[in-house]
């Protein structure tokens, strides 16, 4: 019998970089947790999401709801920031730190953030890392370390295909197919009109010569890949001390899925992720089936097991009314109640092994 009254959360500093953190214990003596570690970007603790990026307008703390539903289910959760960066994102509590933070000081944020456990009292083996996007990159390579020692990764918003490409796709290429071709260009003739653009002009401008009244979504597509303001910022990326180790890696389906020899792989997609493309979870899931024939042979139970949660995007949330266009308002948070109650259902299952 477990008697679920959740411990009041404490906000802590973890590790080596002082990591900003919250920590949440259970009341279950035979103690469980999940470690959530954010996505891209100068990321705290709670995921911020500003309104202007929600489905209701209003500030969402993405991380604060998903460890709530963990919580719910008597498990504990200590959410990691980033190295260098503060409480709900406001600013960094140490700039410099965060700007020549490594692909390493991540996992090893991570690793402070296990050990602190360990230190509360918990087993490793007790412990699953959730990661969200970028994050989720970092809980397969931080339980490819640990392998057995670990009991699972929660991969939400996983990306698996590799990252340059994905950027490049994302910057390039996706505003055309995800926005212009799909919307935009309403009667799908491949002509993008003055009054189609004016329907859309918070999000598309384009400069009609004199004479002109429709522009050829190739021309578009053309500006786009030259955008100077586009290739600067892929520049940037290319150069972000963050992603130099992993940038240019392989895809990581087989050596994610491989994970589940050793611990729980669980991850839930949004089927309408704008960010992280579906796509992802679909290879992930493949890779996953080739993995599991084997294990079946050798009477391993690991899970390797892929969600694809419908009509919600890389936060968990249904497109923004009154247009719904995912794309145009990549909307991320609030999780809609089904996900998080998966989430709890998710976690209610730890204290089966
Ligand atoms: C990286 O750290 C060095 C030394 O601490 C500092 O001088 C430099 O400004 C930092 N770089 C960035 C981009 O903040
Ligand atoms: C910021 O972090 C760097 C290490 O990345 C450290 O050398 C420096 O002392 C820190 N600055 C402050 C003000 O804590
Ligand atoms: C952690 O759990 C594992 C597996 O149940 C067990 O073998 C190990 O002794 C435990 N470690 C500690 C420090 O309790
Ligand atoms: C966009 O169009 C709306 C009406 O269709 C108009 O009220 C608004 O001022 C326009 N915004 C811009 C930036 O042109
Ligand atoms: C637009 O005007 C230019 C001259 O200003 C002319 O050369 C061109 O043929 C015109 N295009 C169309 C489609 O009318
Ligand atoms: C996955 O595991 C198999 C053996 O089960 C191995 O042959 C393969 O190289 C591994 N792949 C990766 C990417 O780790």
């Amino acid at each position: 019998m477990i008697f679920s009254t959740v411990k009041k959360s404490e906000s802590i500093l973890v590790g080596r970089y002082n990591a900003r953190a919250i920590y949440t214990a259970s009341t279950f003596f035979n103690r469980r947790a999940v470690i959530l570690i954010p996505g891209i970007g100068g990321n705290g603790p709670e995921e911020f999401i500003p309104g202007s990026m929600t489905t209701d307008s209003k500030d969402c703390l993405l991380f604060n709801e998903f460890a709530k539903a963990i919580n719910e289910a008597d498990v504990a959760t200590l959410q990691i920031g980033k190295p260098g960066i503060d409480y709900l994102s406001a600013k960094p509590y140490n700039a410099s730190m965060y700007e020549n933070a490594t692909w390493d000081d991540l996992l090893n944020n991570v690793i402070d953030a296990i050990q602190f456990l360990v230190k509360k009292g918990y087993n490793t083996t007790n412990i699953h890392l959730l990661g969200h996007s970028e994050g989720a990159v970092v809980a397969v390579d931080v339980a490819s370390i640990y392998k057995e020692k670990l009991a699972g990764i929660i991969l939400l918003g996983f990306v698996g295909e590799n990252l340059l490409n994905m950027i490049k796709f994302q910057l390039l290429e996706a505003p055309i197919e995800y926005l212009i071709k799909s919307t935009i260009d309403s009667n799908h003739d491949n002509l993008i009109t003055k009054e189609e653009v004016s329907k859309w002009n918070d999000t598309l401008v384009w400069k009609f010569k004199p004479n002109q009244t429709s522009v050829p979504i190739k021309e578009i597509r053309k500006f786009v890949k030259n955008d100077p303001i586009r290739l600067n910022l892929l520049k940037e990326i290319e150069q972000s001390s963050i992603w130099q180790k992993v940038l240019k890696r392989k895809n990581i389906y087989k050596l994610t899925a491989n994970l589940s020899n050793f611990l729980n792989v669980k991850c839930f997609h949004g089927e309408l992720d704008m960010h992280a493309l579906v796509k992802n979870a679909v290879e992930l899931k493949k890779s996953c089936e080739r993995v599991l024939k084997k294990k079946n042979k050798n009477n391993n139970h690991k899970l390797c097991q892929v969600s694809i949660v419908k009509g919600v995007g890389h936060g968990f949330s249904v497109p923004k009314p009154p247009r719904s266009q995912m794309y145009a308002d990549k909307t991320i948070g609030p999780p809609i109640q089904d996900f998080l109650d998966d989430l709890k259902n998710y976690a209610k299952t730890f204290v089966n092994y």
